[in-house]
């Protein structure tokens, strides 16, 4: 059976919006490189759209992780499945994620990867849900939307594995 999804966010928007947070990136890293970490797979959409708008040089790494079961609900269990291939010595990263949710994730991510010694480490999301937030020590330095508390789907976000692939950010309708 088909799911019904209302559109929250639609495509030119999202884009525009990432072209917006892209220059303020290439003002932010005038003169230095910047290593985008990509969290697969819900952020890999996002990234690509990002990384095409930056000016500045870029380098790119994946990393998987997962903190979520196949529901709606965290687990709280955060799982690397695959780590990154570089390393992160005297890098400035810049993490790029779909979301951030009860912030688990990247409060998780952001503790294992500071040890790896990178010259900075900030973090850059699609969408936040500051309602939902349990780990309140991440500060997010770029955010393009801040949304209500309602499970969304699309440009790389997912519902058990499906929608990934819509070009606008919508709501499944329960
Ligand atoms: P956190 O650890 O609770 O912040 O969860 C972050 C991860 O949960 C994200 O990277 C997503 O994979 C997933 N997630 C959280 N909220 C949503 C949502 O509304 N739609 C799809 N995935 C979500
Ligand atoms: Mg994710």
């Amino acid at each position: 059976m088909e799911d019904k999804i209302r559109i929250l966010i639609p495509e030119d928007q999202v884009n525009k919006r990432i072209s917006e947070v892209a220059d303020q990136i290439n003002e932010d890293y005038a003169g230095k490189s910047v290593h985008l970490i990509c969290i697969l797979k819900g952020a890999v959409f996002f990234a690509c759209e990002l990384a095409k708008r930056l000016t500045v040089p870029v380098s790119l790494d994946f990393m998987s992780v997962s903190s979520y079961g196949s529901g709606t609900q965290s687990s709280g269990v955060v799982r690397i499945i695959k780590d990154l291939d570089e390393p992160l010595e005297g890098k400035e990263v810049l993490i790029v994620e779909d979301i951030i949710d009860s912030g688990r994730t990247l409060a998780y991510l952001i503790e294992i990867l500071s040890k790896r010694g990178p010259k900075s480490i900030c973090l850059c999301t699609l969408l936040d849900k500051p309602e939902r937030r349990v780990k309140k020590q991440v500060t997010v330095k770029y955010t393009c939307f801040t949304i209500p508390d309602e499970f969304v789907v699309g440009y790389g976000l997912d519902y058990d594995q499906k929608y990934r692939n819509l070009p606008y950010i919508g709501v499944v309708e329960q």
